[in-house]
């Protein structure tokens, strides 16, 4: 990639020589407007109610970045994100709360919903790395200040939490998701929802908390599948 970067950087010097400055601005002009153009249409069809342009648009802009730049991240999909986004909102999520933050691409996701509800997420990550990432992104899409990122272990972390959070989303390491599930049902409130994902492309491994879901007294679970993950939604049920 680097020497990509250089060749392209000679070739633009190159170019730039040629070219005189004026047609290189006229040139410019309109892709410009059609990228203003193409946002605010974005915005205006199904975005427009949520948010101004431009800030829907540096999230979605880092969003792809990542998806060109950081992979191996084991990120949800953008349909899923978008499915988290809208979800966030049903439920008017005021306290949001992700099991596995990695690079930090659902969170994003879940913090543009936040913003519409005046919101905020809390992010569980074990791993230093990921974590730094994610800090650095949460920055870059504008949204650092809807999310705080915790680094540890969720299996310690989370007894120390106080609910209620109107929004769970588990997306950590798969053999624990029945803990995870028993740790934060008590966190959520009526109506609230329980999400996890890779219920359906990784059901084999998680067989005991999906039975665990169907059967919980407190929830009621329905599957989704807005893209090859596959999400369970549990949402809590007033007390019995
Ligand atoms: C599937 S990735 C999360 C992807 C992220 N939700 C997204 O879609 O952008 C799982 C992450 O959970 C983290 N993780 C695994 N076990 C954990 C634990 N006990 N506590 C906190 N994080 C954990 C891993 O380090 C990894 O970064």
């Amino acid at each position: 990639m680097t020497s990509g970067g250089d060749h392209d950087d000679a070739k633009g010097k190159q170019m730039s020589r040629q070219r005189p400055k004026k047609t290189r601005f006229v040139a410019s002009i309109p892709i410009a407007a059609l990228f203003s153009v193409a946002v605010a249409i974005l915005a205006a069809s199904g975005g427009a109610q949520r948010e101004p342009a431009s800030l829907e648009s540096r999230a979605q802009a880092r969003l792809m970045w990542m998806r060109e730049n950081q992979k191996g991240m084991w990120n949800v999909n953008p349909e899923e994100g978008a499915f988290l986004q809208d979800l966030v909102v049903k439920v008017k999520a005021k306290r949001a709360l992700e099991i596995g933050s990695s690079n930090g691409y659902s969170g994003i996701w879940t913090a543009l919903g936040l913003r519409q509800t005046g919101g905020h997420l809390l992010t569980l990550e074990i791993d230093e790395g990921r974590a730094r990432l994610a800090e650095e992104n949460f920055r870059r899409a504008g949204l650092d200040s809807l999310i705080n990122l915790k680094l540890g272990n969720a299996l310690e972390e989370l007894p120390k939490l106080q609910g209620p959070f109107e929004f769970v989303f588990i997306d950590a390491w798969k053999q624990d998701y029945v803990r995870y599930l028993e740790l934060v049902v008590p966190l959520v409130p009526p109506g609230g929802v329980i999400v996890a994902h890779n219920v359906r492309d990784l059901r084999d491994q998680l067989q005991d908390f999906i039975r665990a879901v169907k059967t919980d007294p407190h929830l009621k679970t329905a599957f989704e599948n807005p893209g090859p993950g596959g999400f369970s939604v549990s949402t809590k049920l007033p007390p019995l």
